[in-house]
């Protein structure tokens, strides 16, 4: 079978379609993604392990993008510089430890209260609304924006904006072709950011805060330069909202379709953190990693030659029956849920212990609030590319 990732039925089945997939060996040749593309748990674990063998640096492909563009583009590229999870050590190592403590589980439990406030008031606004409400443009969309713009320091009034340019810079970020995509919003965003953040590490410089933002700009663990500063700030904000919307949308959907499940996860406070992570294997944002061949070597039976691409199916691995019985089955109970929809090894999600804290309060929340929530009208079928999904409306009725 000709391995497509992003096809419907791996979509939509994909317990079943990387069953078949599987059939065909653990690491497979694919001709349509002109890339190497690992299946199995075991195997996707051990790649995103691998950086000795297997790079994450992108910033050659971005350069390439970027010749003979404007001025305004080769700056987006330069904020991406300093986009960790586009580089291998030691670049990666320097970028990471100004952040490290940041997100420990201690550090994240400590903004639970803030996170809260934040969804209590975004319920408030629900509740006034008179009539059906679109749970992922009015809920899902929001809510990560706001959390890591107050997390970093940086006015959430700016939402919208800072999430149109989140929106043009998404382009570049997830292309498999960065040198195909269009020049005008790219660059438009990039000098959005930089004018943005620029003012606001401006601000922390001569007044420092509790903020993340401010313990960045004055960590004591090396130097970073401004544009360095301001990628790494444009990278959380970015990751902050975009993945963390997707899982409340993908999440919110399955349980606005599936009444038993909804009533059952209302009636079990105990179980939101399985629940979660349940969610993050069935539906997490991130379906799939690439990552570049360094030296010819030996993979699941197949010779990966240097500078070979190699795409770590996320979507894949979180199907495996080998790990998860019955992995087409929700089972918001399933404990241990060894998921890798946050990667694993070197470039862990930094913003792990967020992304779920978030989640676990922004469900329970809007469960209890809203008991008798329903859907308004069709929720429309999953849609999704190879690398992960697409937003789509929730219609809903909460009362
Ligand atoms: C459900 C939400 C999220 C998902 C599914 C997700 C997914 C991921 C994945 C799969 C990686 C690994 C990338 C790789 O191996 O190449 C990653 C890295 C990263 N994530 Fe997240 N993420 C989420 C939320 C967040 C949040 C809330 C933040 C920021 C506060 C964040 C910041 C980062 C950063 C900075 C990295 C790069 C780490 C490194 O390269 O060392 N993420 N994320």
């Amino acid at each position: 079978m000709e391995l497509d990732l992003g096809c419907e039925a791996a979509i939509r089945d994909p317990a079943g379609y990387f069953a078949s997939a599987r059939l065909g060996g653990d690491v497979q040749w694919s001709e349509r993604h002109r890339a190497w593309v690992v299946l199995s748990h075991a195997g996707v674990s051990a790649a995103f392990r691998d950086h000795e063998r297997l790079a994450s640096d992108r910033v050659d492909t971005f350069e390439r993008a970027a010749r003979g563009r404007s001025e305004a583009f080769h700056r987006a590229v330069e904020m991406l510089h300093a986009w960790l999870n586009f580089r291998d050590p030691p670049a990666h190592t320097r970028l990471r430890e100004p952040l490290a403590g940041a997100f420990t589980p201690r550090a994240v439990g400590g903004l639970e209260a803030r996170i809260r406030a934040i969804v209590a008031e975004r319920l408030d606004a629900l509740a006034a609304s008179e009539g059906a409400v679109d749970l992922s443009a009015d809920f899902a969309r929001p809510l990560p924006a706001l959390v890591i713009a107050a997390v970093l320091g940086v006015d959430g009034e700016e939402r919208e904006q800072f999430q149109a340019w989140s929106d043009d810079i998404a382009h570049l970020v997830f292309s498999l072709r960065p040198g195909g995509v269009a020049e005008e919003p790219v660059a438009r965003a990039a000098a959005a950011f930089i004018a943005f953040f620029s003012r606001h590490i401006e601000r922390v410089r001569a007044e420092p805060s509790d903020s993340l933002l401010s313990s960045i700009v004055h960590s004591p663990v090396g130097e970073l330069e401004q544009i360095e500063l301001i990628g790494l700030c444009t990278l959380l904000l970015f990751g902050g909202h975009e993945t963390t919307t997707t899982l409340l949308i993908n999440t919110l959907a399955t349980l606005l379709e599936r009444p038993a499940l909804r009533e059952w996860l209302r009636e079990h406070a105990e179980a939101d953190e399985t629940a979660v992570e349940e969610f993050m294997r069935i539906g997490g944002p991130a379906r799939t990693m690439p990552r570049k061949v360094r030296v010819d070597h030996e993979r699941g039976g197949r010779l990966l030659r240097a500078g070979e691409n190699v795409f770590l199916s996320i979507a894949a691995a979180n199907h495996d029956p080998e790990v998860f019985a019955r992995p087409g089955e929700i089972d918001l109970l399933r404990d241990p849920n060894p998921q890798l929809g946050f990667g694993w090894g070197l470039h862990y999600c930094l913003g792990a212990n967020l992304a779920r804290l978030e989640a676990r309060i922004a469900l329970r929340m809007l469960l209890e609030r809203f008991p008798a929530m329903r859907p308004a009208g069709v929720i429309p079928p999953l849609r999704g590319d190879v690398m992960g999904f697409g937003r789509r409306p929730l219609p809903t009725r909460l009362r």
